[in-house]
């Protein structure tokens, strides 16, 4: 039977699950030196694949006055604003639903884009990766920000999972659906040089992409949320 890759994030309580990370987990360790380090608070941030709010909750909480936060899923959007309301009532007004793949807002009209917790590997091909890359790339102003992560499936934590896990021939690298306690939820796993590949061919510069594990130590709460990843910080060239 074919699955649906979008039917995961549609469900209620794989929403509510992220509501509470938005909560309980926060920002990680290395997503707040990275954002530290590369996003000026001046500056206007959009967020993608927002799920229950954790990252956006983070951003304002951490004095970042202009940022709009999307998903394309309704029940997260809803859940989002719900968890923004109950720190400030005027924050909900920042979460809109919008498919990164297509993004309705005018050409150059943010600084920073961030796509946290692997949200552009859960697009379901190579085209549809591409797809969101080129629709961030639009509406960010020349040099503006994108950081994004992507499990790497060939250097740290994940790389002996990969390097055991027998693959059918006619299932592409990386590509792999997780059971869960819904729906199950496709992800891709990237090598670093196949990210860089598609960053280079939708616009970008890479500036750096360590794995989280160099950044900072995420405390437990994270690792048990989010494991190891790579963040990717790359530059509208
Ligand atoms: C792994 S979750 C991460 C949620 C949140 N960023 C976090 O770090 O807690 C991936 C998110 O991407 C969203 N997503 C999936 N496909 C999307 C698309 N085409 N456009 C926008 N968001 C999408 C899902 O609904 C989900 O909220």
């Amino acid at each position: 039977m074919e699955r649906d890759p979008q039917a995961h994030w549609l469900e209620t309580e794989t929403a509510l699950h992220y509501a509470r990370a938005a909560v309980r987990v926060g920002l990680w360790a290395s997503e707040r030196v990275l954002i530290e380090r590369h996003l000026p608070k001046s500056g206007r941030v959009l967020e993608l694949g927002c799920g229950g709010g954790r990252v956006v909750l983070g951003l304002r909480q951490a004095g970042y006055p202009d940022v709009v936060a999307t998903d394309f899923s309704p029940i997260m959007v809803s859940l989002a604003r719900a968890v923004l309301a109950d720190h400030d009532a005027s924050w909900e007004h920042c979460v809109e639903q919008q498919d990164a793949t297509d993004l309705s807002y005018p050409d150059a009209s943010f600084d920073h884009a961030i796509f946290a917790f692997n949200g552009l590997m859960c697009l379901p091909s190579r085209d549809h990766r591409l797809a969101a890359m080129r629709s961030i790339h639009r509406v960010l102003r020349p040099g503006g920000i994108f950081l994004f992560t992507a499990s790497d499936r060939e250097k740290g934590a994940n790389a002996a999972y990969w390097a055991k896990e027998a693959r059918p021939a006619d299932v592409i690298p990386g590509d792999r659906w997780h059971e869960s306690d819904t729906s199950p939820v496709f992800i891709h796993s990237s090598t670093e040089q196949e990210t860089r590949a598609e960053l280079a061919e939708t616009g970008f510069e890479v500036i750096e992409c360590p794995l989280s594990t160099e950044v900072a130590a995420d405390g437990p709460l994270v690792r048990e949320f989010a494991g190891e990843t790579r963040f990717y910080v790359a530059k509208k060239a």
